[in-house]
């Protein structure tokens, strides 16, 4: 903490101290001794204030906690940078110094079982049965919020236990994707092929999954794999079997990111889509995301030696 910010905090909570015990001496003045009849002239809603003395153990109890506070804060940690004036501070006792030596005793214990998986190939580590324990917590705690608890994905989060990869699945692709994030770019297409273009290209892509367009719905498939041709191929392939270096999806396997519906196909062409998997390297660091790439490169390759 800055000193400014140190003799804030000091002068905010001596302050205070002060003020509320020169209140309370300073209400007391003037008090009558026993209790009365009078009343303090004033009334709220028709209830008046009898102007008695504050209770003695009100006072007493009033007064006790602010020495408390005086000898709290005299002995323990708490205004600024004042360290108190118990011994032992910088051994440990306080929330900040345990944690760190729970820290440091966790990476004494640790740090040489996820050394020694980060030494080994990703498919070794994968065949591992306390690596992969090590790599569910890790993938628990880290990704479950996106990718759920069962790695199956959700809308905008792809599934990672069906082999069906954006990016590749060989094990090192999963660790880089873990390491460095990756950031989809499907572009938008509607000002490029407009609304009719985006209907009968929606229905060509659904028809490379064997999905027909709705009832009643004219579509020109014909049309539709001729912009293919033309706009998609760069990214999906000619035959639109994707191509991991975009992170393009595979759009034949009847998997689906966002969606099959015709209605969410042009959403997807209309609109562009921008699926965003953060990096993680610098609060997992490497040897956590090894662990977590031979979890991740498990569930679809799953081969475990006891
Ligand atoms: C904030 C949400 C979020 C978190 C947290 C997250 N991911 Fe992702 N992840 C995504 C999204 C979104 C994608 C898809 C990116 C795209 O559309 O191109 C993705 C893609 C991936 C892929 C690529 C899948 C493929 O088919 O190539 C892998 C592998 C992956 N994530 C693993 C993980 C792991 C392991 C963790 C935890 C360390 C994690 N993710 C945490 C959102 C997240
Ligand atoms: C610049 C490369 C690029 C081009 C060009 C491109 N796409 Fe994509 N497309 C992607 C990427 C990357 C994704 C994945 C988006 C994500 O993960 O958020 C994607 C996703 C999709 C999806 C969603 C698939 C799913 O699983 O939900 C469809 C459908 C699609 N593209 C169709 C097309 C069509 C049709 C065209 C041509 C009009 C096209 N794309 C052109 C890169 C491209």
């Amino acid at each position: 903490m800055t000193s400014f910010w140190s003799s804030y905090i000091t002068l905010l909570t001596v302050g205070t101290l002060v003020a509320v015990t020169w209140l309370l001496f300073a209400t007391r003045k003037g008090e009558r001794k026993g209790t009365t009849d009078q009343t303090m002239g004033h009334a709220f809603d028709g209830i008046e204030e009898y102007d008695n003395p504050l209770p003695k153990w009100w006072f007493w109890l009033f007064l006790g906690t602010v020495i408390f506070a005086v000898g709290y804060l005299a002995l323990y940690p708490g205004l600024g940078n004042w360290k108190g004036v118990l011994p032992g501070y910088e051994e440990g006792w306080t929330g900040v110094n345990q944690y760190q030596k729970e820290m440091a005793k966790a990476d004494e214990q640790y740090g040489p079982l996820f050394q020694k998986y980060a030494a080994m190939p990703i498919e070794e580590v994968a065949k591992q049965e306390q690596a992969l324990k090590m790599g569910g917590r890790i993938f628990a705690s880290n990704c479950s919020v996106c990718h759920g608890s069962d790695a199956k994905g959700a809308y905008g989060f792809p599934n990672l236990t069906d082999n069906d990869w954006l990016y590749g699945g060989e094990p090192e692709t999963i660790k880089t994707t873990i390491m460095e994030g990756r950031k989809a770019a499907m572009p938008a297409w509607k000002d490029v092929i407009g609304e009719e273009g985006i209907k009968n290209t929606a229905a060509y892509v659904r028809s490379l999954s064997n999905l027909k367009a709705p009832e009643g719905v004219e579509v020109d498939l014909a049309e539709g794999q001729k912009i293919f041709q033309t706009n998609c191929v760069v990214c999906h392939g000619p035959e639109g079997k994707g191509v991991h270096a975009m992170g393009a999806p595979n759009l034949t396997d009847r998997v689906w990111l966002y969606g099959s519906s015709f209605a969410q196909v042009q959403q997807t062409l209309r609109h562009g889509r921008n699926g965003n998997m953060p990096a993680h390297k610098d609060f997992l660091g490497n040897d956590k995301a090894h662990l977590v790439a031979a979890y991740v490169y498990s569930l679809s390759n799953k081969a475990t030696e006891k």
